[in-house]
């Protein structure tokens, strides 16, 4: 059975401004502020949360499914996706707005001035998921990461009714979500995505305390940047992994989505968690030392080679012998 990735589909356009952004602010005219930078660099970046998560899976051979909203731009996008094994029949095309985008301009003191138009993705709450889960004879997990805040109810709410595994991955919704709504979005969930600080975010807006959390869902995992991450579980004591170090780090963006893809092909492969995360690491590690989330290739001998020099030649060896398991 397959996994669906839910979520944003975004491009990122990134400018550089040889000045300073400050220099260009008078304090006396800023109720007519009217500023234009000239850039001398652009880059566009392929991004949204649940594409980077599918782009992983992809290139580890699951062919997941992506469920998202794009805009009329998104043809070379969707081309992209494909090579890269990604299924996106369940992607949304609208017909009049653009995908999702992030446009930041940074300046030569690494300040910056950024905007997010979220465009396609609000009609990502027009997408069901029944349909598919009965042609595909049924979906193994739904993720279900950052979005418009309806779509990431609504797919949470399809799930419980029709008996789909889902992971909760708020990631940095949980900064607009009500109590409430976190509360509907966690319960039930069969894994739970946080990073350290959401994690707190997440039990300041719930009222919940660890254990309550556990109650709800079948694992939590927390990442902790370079402090490596948890997985807890009511049943038995948290698992923790040690982060593979970089030796040289390049680019943090995606570095959490690639956690999640290593995790979940560890885990949709029936691996331990403590495995399961260790491939996690060792992705996150390979999308830290690479620009951008999508554009690394994915080597296994890289991987085991990371997995060996940071956990040990049995965990390495263990591994092996899952991905042998595995094709
Ligand atoms: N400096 C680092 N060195 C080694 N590994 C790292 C580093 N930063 C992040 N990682 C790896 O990536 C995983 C996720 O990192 P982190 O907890 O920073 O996620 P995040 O805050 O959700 O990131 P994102 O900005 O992508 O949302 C960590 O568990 C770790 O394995
Ligand atoms: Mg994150």
């Amino acid at each position: 059975m397959r996994i669906a990735v839910t979520g944003s589909i975004a491009t990122d356009h990134l400018m550089t401004f040889p000045g300073r952004i400050v220099d260009q602010l008078l304090p006396d005219q800023l109720q007519h502020l009217s500023l234009s930078f000239l850039a001398d660099d652009l880059v566009v970046r392929r991004g949204g949360v649940a594409a980077n998560i599918a782009v992983g899976l992809g290139r580890f051979g699951l062919n997941p499914l992506l469920v998202g909203a794009a805009g009329f731009d998104f043809a070379e996008y969707e081309q992209w996706l494909h090579a890269s094994g990604v299924d996106t029949e369940l992607v949304r095309v609208s017909r009049n707005l653009h995908t999702a985008r992030f446009v930041c301009t940074t300046d030569a003191d690494q300040n910056q001035i950024a905007t997010f138009y979220p465009g396609a993705m609000t009609e990502a709450r027009e997408i069901t998921l029944a349909g598919a889960a009965r042609r595909l004879g049924g979906l193994s997990l739904v993720v279900v990461a950052p979005n418009d805040p309806q779509a990431m109810l609504r797919h949470t709410d399809e799930c419980r009714r029709l008996g789909i595994p889902f992971a909760a991955d708020p990631s940095q919704q949980l900064a607009r979500l009500s109590g409430h709504e976190v509360r509907q979005l966690v319960s039930g969930a069969r894994l739970l995505f946080t990073n350290r600080y959401e994690a707190a975010l997440l039990a300041e807006r719930t009222g919940w305390t660890e254990g309550d959390v556990l109650e709800q869902v079948g694992a939590w995992i927390t990442t902790a940047g370079a402090d490596g991450v948890t997985v807890a579980t009511k049943e038995r004591p948290t698992v923790r992994v040690r982060a593979v170090p970089s030796a040289a780090p390049v680019d943090p963006t995606g570095v959490g989505d690639a956690f999640r893809a290593g995790f979940l092909a560890g885990t949709a492969w029936n691996w331990p968690y403590e495995q399961a995360a260790r491939l996690g690491c060792a992705l996150a590690t390979v999308v830290l030392e690479s620009v951008g989330a999508q554009d690394y290739g994915l080597a296994l001998p890289l991987l085991t080679d990371l997995i060996r020099r940071t956990y040990g030649s049995s965990a390495a060896a263990e591994i092996e012998s899952l991905f042998t398991c595995a094709d």
